[in-house]
């Protein structure tokens, strides 16, 4: 393993985020409330997408929450509360997103019924994107290769780990939990469709206009020049090198992958994922 991440339960973690493993036991503890909403994502899989959708459904219902604040400070990472601010007196429904496997996730997640809203992407996509994510994140090793990086993210040896366990174990977790099932794909393709599925599964009742409104505000181009919902912070703090914005598309791999990599990635995808009950309509 890279001597930037340390694995506990089988998942990899930032060395110098400063985050240990009681920290992480500790967060099975936080505090939950039934009106909480927790995003999860595998990381590059929409992640920060998904933020600004949730952030302005719950606005267009909450419109007191404060209007200056990024993403980051509304939403917040839960096992980055080492370097990020947590809960605090942050008003219902309070939004919290993670990268943890469920048998890591807060208890009272599932306990209380908490809403979850599990974004998935093509893990091809995933991988190309986290790839260039790790030549920008202080916080991990720059990449030897493209092939070593492709080798590493098959063997679950990035950043979180394997894919492929995320989720499995989301995908087999999925009745004990209120959680609704999101492709990155599927946003690209029809994002007002999402986002109405979004509002049904999170009971807001939103009129057409607000719904219009999270579109708008949520298409890559708005999102690129909007430093509430970009992390731009963190590329000026030089915590990033690069904006996290980068393509956002569906088939960047084709420019990474050789064809035998492709084919080496599509037999293990087969191996690993075939029996799980879950489409994968990925170009
Ligand atoms: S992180 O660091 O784990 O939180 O990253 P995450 O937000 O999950 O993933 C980053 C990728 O999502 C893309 N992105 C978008 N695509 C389309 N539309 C919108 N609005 C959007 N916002 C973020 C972002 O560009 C990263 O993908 P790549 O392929 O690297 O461009």
């Amino acid at each position: 393993l890279s001597p930037y991440l340390f694995s506990y339960k089988g998942r990899n973690f930032t060395v110098q985020e400063g985050l240990k493993p009681k920290d992480l036991d500790a967060l099975q503890h936080v505090d939950v409330r039934p009106s909480d909403i927790y995003m999860i994502t595998y990381p590059k899989s929409g992640t920060i997408w998904m933020q600004q959708i949730l952030v302005k459904i719950t606005d267009a219902v909450y419109p007191h929450q404060e209007e200056d604040a990024t993403n980051r400070l509304r939403f917040p990472w839960l096992e980055g509360c080492v370097v990020d601010s947590f809960q605090g007196q942050r008003p219902d429904p309070r939004l919290c997103r993670t990268h943890l496997p469920p048998d890591m996730l807060p208890i009272g997640v599932k306990a209380k019924r908490v809403k979850v809203v599990y974004v998935m992407r093509n893990p091809k996509d995933v991988l190309v994107s986290l790839y260039h994510f790790a030549h920008s994140w202080k916080m991990l090793e720059t990449p030897k290769s493209f092939e070593a990086f492709f080798q590493d993210f098959i063997d679950g040896k990035a950043f979180m780990g394997s894919w492929f366990d995320h989720v499995r174990e989301y995908e087999n977790e999925k009745d004990k939990m209120d959680i609704h099932f999101v492709k990155y794909e599927d946003m690209l393709k029809d994002l007002r469709g999402e986002v109405v599925k979004l509002c049904d599964f999170l009971g807001k009742d939103l009129t057409d206009e607000a719904i219009d409104h999270v579109v708008e505000m949520s298409t890559f181009q708005n999102m690129k020049t909007n430093p509430k919902a970009n992390y731009k912070d963190l590329v000026e703090k030089q915590r990033y090198s690069s904006p996290t914005m980068r393509k956002g598309a569906a088939g960047d791999w084709k420019n990474f992958f050789t064809v035998a990599q492709n084919e080496y990635f599509d037999r293990v995808l087969e191996e690993k994922m075939s029996d799980l009950p879950l489409s994968f309509n990925w170009e």
